[in-house]
């Protein structure tokens, strides 16, 4: 059998990493969530006290690393061999991961990890450019949507969970200021591949969401062992 890659992404709250972990399970496939490494890069950089600016961010990357491990409960982000799993979602880090993620030397430096990564197929890697930049020619492209008061919803929802308290007005600000940095930015933006398939999930429940996008792996699995 030959495995695909799956492609993902989409804006936050759109739903992407539960889909794409539910997705990944029922295939038997590995679950990549390219967020995490880029939230553990700004992680790094805040630990290290440093002023923000291109050059001081492209030295330290030099000297981390970031890797991803996969356990029976889920991924779990290491930077320099700490488990950072939780700490990479502090509000502190999602303030401050966009404005990181643009810079060209992060960028390089995690899309040629994750090519690594990915490179055998059977996986399904979650973010903001995988069906555009890391694989453009993943065998499946899904692009996720959703409208912001439902994406602000869902992530207040996810936070209060954790047992972070944020206001709906807050999280929503969050959420815009974050959509147009990433859908802006000048190398890999946010943005549909051609060939991506678009669902909006406004009003989708997660089952149904993931239920679609299982039935066209499979189909798409189906083909391509056929040819
Ligand atoms: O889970 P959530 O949607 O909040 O975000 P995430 O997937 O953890 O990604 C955090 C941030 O990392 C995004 O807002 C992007 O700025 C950046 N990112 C990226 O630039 N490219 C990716 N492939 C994945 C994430």
């Amino acid at each position: 059998m030959k495995d695909i890659i799956i492609a993902i992404d989409g804006p936050a709250g759109s739903g992407k990493s539960t889909t794409a972990r539910l997705v990944a399970q029922k295939l038997g496939y590995i679950y990549i969530d390219t967020g995490a490494m880029y939230r553990a890069i700004t992680l790094a950089f805040l630990k290290s006290g440093l002023e923000f600016n291109e050059k001081n961010i492209c030295k330290l990357i030099e000297k981390i690393t970031i890797s991803l491990n996969y356990t029976p409960q889920g991924q779990i982000t290491l930077l320099n061999g700490e488990d950072v799993t939780e700490a990479i979602r502090t509000n502190e880090v999602t303030n401050l991961v966009s404005p990181v993620s643009a810079i060209h030397c992060v960028r390089n430096k995690m899309v040629s990890q994750q090519q690594m990564m990915g490179k055998n197929g059977g996986v399904v890697m979650d973010g903001r450019d995988i069906g555009t930049v890391v694989f453009p020619n993943a065998q499946l492209k899904i692009f996720l949507i959703a409208s912001i008061e439902t994406r602000a919803k869902r992530r207040q929802l996810e936070l209060l969970q954790k047992g972070v308290n944020l206001t709906y007005d807050q999280i929503k600000k969050q959420i815009i200021e974050r959509d147009i940095y990433d859908s802006t930015r000048e190398i890999s933006p946010l943005k549909k591949a051609d060939d991506a398939i678009e669902i909006d999930t406004t009003n989708l429940t997660i089952q149904e969401q993931t239920n679609l996008i299982i039935s066209l792996a499979q189909k798409k699995i189906l083909e391509i062992n056929n040819e």
